[in-house]
């Protein structure tokens, strides 16, 4: 068996400042084909992004932030910060995906890295924002590594443990931020099994978290998410642990549509639920969970599977793609600086952003 924690990545950086070029895994055919895509520009990235060819708040952000050191790359010599240009290449990269706070705090340090590096020679320049993004992908896997720790720590011997979406390697610089918790329980020897919800509409537990199980041999079964609350009314499921795209400052937790529901079954049957979530998913400037935008994603990915219709041509359909779990519900956020626990405003405002 390949080593877990390196194998499954979303993106690839290959080459220098000139002439590189990025690999993105394209995670809408997995787990069916791994066709990899060479992307050049900071449009080819935006739309890799909105797209959904990369996600995962994490990786979202990695991605993005590479797309800035291409736009630069573009632009040439004459590139400045704060110009129409700038702020041109910087609203492309947001206007993709509007949930996941980690491509908001990504593009935030490339543009701190472009006003600073507004007098340097342009080559010299170009290689530092490829080398910023580069450092934000290896920052984001070794604080999975350190998440992955603390999470194990809080899992009991012989752990069932249910998750929801993807959260693993793919979604993130590599090991995953739930998935890795969960990776980092099966190393401690104390991971029975994982109870992986299909994660509908777009099936990213079917498609993408069984696909990261079974290439790494954790013991695991797919259940479709409505099969959840049957498995804890038989004792089946120890802990719950997902992960976030982001965490509002008094610890509500934005998460793929159908963590909510979750979570109140957790409180029913007296399970822990779990939030993992690297500092940069908390979202200090974000009071609340109600201030947290929502994206609203296309009726196809709810009618059809792939091009297959299973409902009846012209329904009414609404398809929040996240929802929003309140504090009270959650038992701890996993960071890796440690786990936060309520009250979260306290815990949260105490955790500064602390590489690995
Ligand atoms: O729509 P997606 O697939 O980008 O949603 C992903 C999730 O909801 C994940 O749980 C979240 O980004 C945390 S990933 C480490």
């Amino acid at each position: 068996m390949e080593a877990f924690d390196t194998n499954v990545v979303p993106v690839r950086w290959e080459g220098n400042w000139k002439s590189g070029v990025l690999h993105m895994l394209d995670q809408r055919l997995l787990p069916g084909e791994e066709t990899w895509y060479s992307m050049t520009t900071a449009e080819e990235v935006a739309k890799g992004i909105k797209d959904m060819v990369i996600r995962g708040a994490p990786a979202i952000g990695i991605a993005a932030a590479y797309g800035v050191a291409f736009g630069v790359r573009a632009a040439g010599a004459s590139f400045k910060s704060g110009t129409a240009e700038a702020e041109a290449l910087f609203e492309l990269l947001k206007n993709t995906r509007p949930t996941a706070v980690n491509l908001f705090w990504a593009l935030n340090r490339m543009q701190a890295l472009l006003v600073e590096t507004d007098a340097m020679d342009h080559n010299a320049r170009v290689d530092r924002l490829f080398e910023e993004a580069k450092a934000i992908m290896d920052e984001d896997r070794a604080n999975n590594l350190a998440m992955g720790k603390f999470g194990a720590d809080l899992m009991p011997d012989g752990a069932r443990i249910l998750t929801h979406c993807n959260t693993g390697g793919l979604a993130t610089g590599g090991y995953g931020t739930a998935l890795g918790v969960i990776r980092a329980t099966n190393a401690a020897g104390k991971l029975k099994h994982v109870w992986v919800d299909e994660t509908r509409p777009y099936l990213q537990g079917a498609r993408l978290t069984a696909w990261e199980c079974m290439k790494d041999d954790l013991p695991s079964t797919l259940i479709t998410d409505n099969m959840a609350g049957y498995f804890m009314q038989q004792g089946q499921v120890d802990a719950v642990i997902v992960g976030t795209d982001r965490v509002a400052a008094n610890g509500d937790v934005a998460n793929k549509i159908g963590t909510y529901s979750l979570a109140v079954l957790c409180k029913h049957h007296g399970i822990p639920f779990y939030v993992a979530a690297p500092i940069s998913t908390i979202d200090l400037d974000t009071p609340t969970g109600a201030e947290i935008e929502i994206e609203q994603r296309s009726a196809r990915e709810v009618t059809h599977i792939k091009d297959v219709g299973i409902a009846p041509e012209g329904v009414n359909v609404a398809h929040p793609a996240f929802d929003v779990t309140p504090a009270e519900l959650v038992t701890g956020i996993v960071t890796e600086a440690g786990v936060a626990s309520a009250p979260y405003g306290a815990s949260l405002a105490g955790l500064t952003y602390s590489p690995q």
